[in-house]
């Protein structure tokens, strides 16, 4: 009997690895979470100067962990050396939000590292390198990127609007009494920020009595309008305010869903929320980083077409494109 030829490691990018989201997600990379159980990796890890000392600490934690799948870990803060020949990059680095600030609060900040990474990109990384933008702000992020790097094909740079897809779900399964598991085809639309439309109108939860529409099970139309649609939009400053920093577990755990879903697939009949570049579908304006209901299949994702839009749905879908207007012209006029 012939083994199966083994797979080759795939390189994956980390920036910001010695922070809070990088160090949990470098595990759950080095465990096969985000690539799959069977998919050996090599973890590119990239944090500032002064966080090097650190970095090489987590370095360590990754040989002590003994992880199988984990065939390599390079710890640098050398741009170059950390984007070469990646074929995924999880673009985490930059100033985290701290409490009573909005995310594009840190657009100053945070979208002069992105036009230097784009060039990084685009001159070391492997050519079909998959790209998601983590930092906020996530989407404007992602345009910078796009901008500065005009040889990256538009469809393999995202931002990450799976942490509030996922929070919807959270939130639909503790309102029904469900398991989050079997709550599906929430939307986040919009941008990763306070503007956001979360919107659970057209997903289902699995009951006793089968598949049915969130809306008929909740039977509660102010909650879905109300006070869903605010907890997901303010849960980031949630756990800030709580915790004191920004979260990072969660956010780890949608990103290594985001970058699963995208290579290996969405399961039939799912879709999931990805911050993907806009062709104009629901009347989102063209070239805006924008998150819509998205299908995968052998590594590329495509929007979900012909969902119905109320107009109270289309009424918030088009403030967060307004925002995400504003937030480019900020960007732009930075750099
Ligand atoms: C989140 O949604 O938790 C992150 O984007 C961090 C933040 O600033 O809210």
């Amino acid at each position: 009997v012939l083994r199966d030829e083994p797979k080759q490691p795939v390189k994956v990018l980390v920036t910001g690895a010695a922070g809070q989201i990088g160090y949990a997600i470098v595990a759950m990379i080095a465990r096969g979470l985000m690539l799959g159980p069977d998919q050996p990796v090599i973890l590119h890890m990239l944090d500032l100067p002064r966080a090097a000392e650190a970095l090489d600490g987590v370095r360590m934690e990754l040989i002590d962990a003994a992880l199988p799948l984990l065939r390599g870990v390079l710890a640098t803060s050398d741009e170059a050396e950390a984007f070469q020949g990646v074929s995924v990059a999880v673009l985490i680095g930059g100033w985290p939000r701290k409490e009573g600030m909005e995310r594009k609060d840190l657009i100053a900040k945070n979208v002069s590292i992105y036009k230097s990474q784009a060039s990084a990109l685009q001159q070391h990384a492997a050519p079909n390198c998959k790209v998601v933008l983590v930092a906020n702000p996530a989407n404007t992020n992602a345009l910078v990127l796009k901008e500065f790097g005009p040889s990256i094909p538009a469809k393999n740079i995202t931002c990450l609007t799976r942490l509030d897809h996922n929070r919807a779900l959270g939130q639909v399964a503790e309102k029904l009494n469900v398991h989050v598991g079997d709550v599906k085809n929430a939307i986040i639309w919009g941008n990763h920020s306070s503007t956001q439309f979360p919107d659970a109108s057209h997903a289902t939860a699995r009951t006793d009595l089968g598949e049915k529409p969130v809306k008929q099970l909740v039977a509660d139309e102010k909650w879905l309008k109300e006070e869903f649609v605010s907890t997901v939009q303010q849960r980031g400053a949630a756990v800030i305010k709580a915790r004191k920093q920004s979260s990072s577990l969660s956010a780890a755990s949608a990103a290594c869903d985001h970058v699963r879903d995208w290579i290996l697939g969405t399961p039939k009949g799912t879709w999931v929320s990805m911050g993907v570049y806009s062709d104009g579908s629901y009347g989102v304006p063209e070239g805006l980083f924008y998150s819509f209901p998205v299908t995968c299949e052998k590594g590329e994702w495509s929007i979900v077409q012909g969902l119905q839009i109320d107009d109270f749905a289309r009424s918030k879908m088009e403030a967060s494109a307004n925002e995400l207007e504003e937030e480019k012209s900020i960007a732009m006029n930075i750099l």
